[in-house]
């Protein structure tokens, strides 16, 4: 029988590392092909309605939504939109390791890109939220709020950490951006998600002020960012057994995403195109 020399074999830690590594990328595929959706969505929807000059078709969704007259309103929802489109588009475009090493150019530029807009983004839509009001009550309001605030924080240490090249320091900002940036989304597919499950609105409330929303509105972005420092920390430490954790959590996870993207795609997005 070949004997294999013990520098050669593959040591526990690592195939643990691997499948980490694995799932994590499974994970953001998946998420690719949702985002995708969702800008898609986006464009078609509130762009199409917009070149038609149907703004008033815009408010089939948005509760605070298009007000004949409200300019400066209007202008800030449309920017809100256009941005949300650029964003999600830009955002995973930045997770691809391969991309990342054959094009640091375009790697740098859409990072810039998807920065600024992150902080544009955030700051149009503190604006709509606190002018024109969103669906939901008070914890929608300060959830999406905190949401959008952290993305200012993030945004700005994730690019500080680049201009001093720590480029550790600025890869894990980044990620947190990515999915605090990712709240919105992140909230649409864990609502239909629920509803999946439950196959029913359970704990949605008339209002759309029921407990359940009440939990997403910070859920959206707090357990993914939970779930970040897990597969961080998870990195740094030397043993196998929090790897395999959070492997095999992630492949959960990217389960329960398909699904949510099913859900939110044939539910929310695809019936605004049904004749
Ligand atoms: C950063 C990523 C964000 C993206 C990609 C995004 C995307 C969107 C999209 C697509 C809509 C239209 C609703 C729909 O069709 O589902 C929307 C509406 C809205 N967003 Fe954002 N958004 C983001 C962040 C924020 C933040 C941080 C805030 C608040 C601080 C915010 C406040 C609003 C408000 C107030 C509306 C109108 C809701 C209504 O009238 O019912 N958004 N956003």
């Amino acid at each position: 029988m070949t004997q294999i020399a013990p520098a050669l074999r593959p040591s526990p830690a690592r195939a643990a590392d691997k499948a980490m590594r694995r799932s994590a990328s499974l994970w953001v595929y998946t998420a690719l092909i949702g985002q995708m959706a969702f800008a898609l969505y986006v464009a078609a929807f509130y762009g199409g309605a917009a070149l038609g000059g149907r703004f008033e078709d815009w408010n089939e969704v948005l509760v605070g939504g298009y007000r004949p007259g409200g300019t400066v309103g209007n202008v800030v929802l449309g920017v809100h939109l256009l941005l949300a489109v650029v964003i999600t588009l830009a955002g995973p475009v930045q997770l691809l390791p391969w991309l990342r090493k054959r094009a640091a150019g375009l790697h740098r530029w859409n990072g810039r890109i998807y920065m600024v807009a992150a902080i544009v983004i955030s700051l149009a839509g503190l604006y709509a939220v606190w002018t024109r009001g969103t669906a939901g009550g008070v914890a929608m309001r300060v959830g999406v709020s905190l949401n959008g605030l952290l993305i200012i924080a993030s945004a700005a240490l994730a690019w500080r950490a680049a201009l001093g090249r720590r480029f550790d320091v600025h890869r894990r900002w980044a990620l947190r951006l990515f999915l605090l940036v990712s709240g919105v989304w992140f909230f649409r597919i864990g609502l239909m998600l629920w509803i999946l499950i439950h196959q029913a609105p359970v704990g949605i409330g008339k209002d759309f002020d029921g407990p359940f929303v009440r939990f997403l509105a910070f859920g959206c972005y707090l357990i993914p960012l939970a779930v970040l420092e897990l597969y961080l920390r998870a990195g740094d430490q030397k043993g196998a057994a929090m790897r395999w954790t959070t492997a095999g959590l992630l492949l959960i996870l990217t389960l329960c995403t398909a699904v949510g993207i099913f859900g939110a795609f044939m539910g929310m997005w695809l019936p605004h195109f049904a004749a």
